[in-house]
């Protein structure tokens, strides 16, 4: 069906190949400023993977005026504030950021404080506050997951107030995306599968999405193919580089889609379940995926049907209802492999979750932005039998 209105606007530059962290020359070149600041934590400092990059700028004549390694588990608050105040302190002109969602997301809210000034909270909350384009920063995911590379949106942890805070806003869209493979070899199963269960939700979720369009289910569809074909491979032989591409650029497919058609009451769920008893969001949003869809599955189905091929469904022959079950089965099936990896819990409860929280999630869940997209109104009281089965 095609939406009355729809927008679609994907400005950032996406560029994919092995090893082309080593050779960005001709893109600085556009974009055209020399001092760059970079981003990242300490495990992927660790791994080399930003000195591989720090190598590739400079050897493009960039100078590297300082580096903020202290991005923790989640995006937070406090760690924004001090990485902005080391950008401004280090005569920057622009922001790399090479890591996960949570390192890209920390680059994209201290881009803000560090190009407008003033208070994340106090002058930034809400929907499109800023009024012009920020300093050029260069997203370089080392996982294939969050798709924040390509979206217009940051999350950032409150610990304080235990909320995750959504910044949306089409100026935080990186001028360039990285996309190279290489730098994702040496991301560990557990990461890989639930990075990659992030991107699969981002996908089914903007499908099924009450905001989906034409282009944003072209975007989608792709994604899932790639997803349900070499996640297990990229999860199971973490050096195949031909899983790897697939997957980080299902990842950036999945964000492009989802970044235009927002997602729905599986990241409702999944944020409730981060910010209360701290569960990796890739992992919350792995567990409870199949059960989001068993919850919105009356009005779904006929798009679920639409999807199963992609997930690599034989639909010949089914009904509307037996295509739908059967893509949700096919989600299923993919955690199961997963699983059976030692990669990814399959139940809430061994994530850590305690059986007294899962009201606190389904609670969390109706209050979340994300309740406003989902196909199906979120209620507290409905949607709890869905988490318990998640348990
Ligand atoms: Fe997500």
């Amino acid at each position: 069906m095609i939406p009355e209105f729809f927008e679609f606007f994907n400005p950032t530059k996406v560029i994919y190949e092995a090893g082309v962290v080593k050779d960005l020359k001709p893109e600085l070149d556009v974009i055209g400023i020399t001092r760059y600041f970079v981003i990242s934590d300490r495990a992927i400092h660790g791994l080399g993977l930003v000195k591989k990059v720090t190598d590739g700028l400079e050897s493009a004549g960039i100078e590297i005026t300082g580096m903020y390694l202290e991005v923790t588990q989640d995006a937070v608050l406090e760690n924004v504030k001090l990485c902005a105040e080391a950008i401004k302190a280090s005569g920057a002109e622009g922001i790399v950021a090479v890591g996960g969602g949570s390192v890209i997301d920390t680059a994209k809210a201290a881009n803000i404080l560090f190009s407008e000034g003033g208070d994340l909270v106090e002058d930034y909350s809400g929907a499109n506050m800023l009024t012009r384009p920020l300093k050029p920063f260069i997203a370089i995911p080392t996982t294939a997951g969050t798709g924040s590379e390509v979206t217009k949106v940051a999350v950032i942890y409150d610990t304080e107030n235990k909320e995750k805070l959504a910044f949306p806003d089409k100026y935080l869209l990186p001028n360039l995306a990285v996309l190279d493979p290489e730098l994702a070899l040496s991301l560990p199963p557990q990461l890989t599968a639930a990075t990659g269960m992030d991107a699969l939700t981002h996908a089914i979720e903007a499908y099924v999405g009450i905001e989906a369009s034409p282009i944003s289910d072209a975007f989608a569809v792709g994604a899932i193919e790639l997803i349900m074909k070499n996640l297990v491979a990229a999860t199971e032989h973490g050096d195949d580089i031909e899983a790897r591409g697939a997957m980080l650029i299902a990842a950036t497919m999945a964000g492009i889609s989802f970044s235009h058609s927002m997602c729905g009451c599986v990241h409702g769920m999944a944020h409730a379940t981060g910010a209360h008893f701290r569960v990796p969001h890739g992992v919350a949003n792995g567990i409870l995926l199949p059960y989001g869809m068993e919850y919105n599955f009356e009005e779904i189905k006929e798009k679920l049907a639409r999807l199963a091929p992609a997930m690599g469904v034989e639909t010949a022959g089914l009904t509307e209802d037996e295509s739908a079950k059967k893509a949700i089965d096919a989600v299923k099936e993919l955690i199961d492999s997963l699983n059976r990896l030692g990669a990814l819990p399959k139940r809430l409860r061994d994530a850590g979750v305690p059986e007294d929280g899962l009201e606190i999630i389904a609670e969390g869940a109706v209050n979340d932005g994300t309740s406003f997209y989902n196909p199906r109104e979120v209620d507290a009281e409905e949607i709890l039998p869905y988490i318990q089965k998640a348990y």
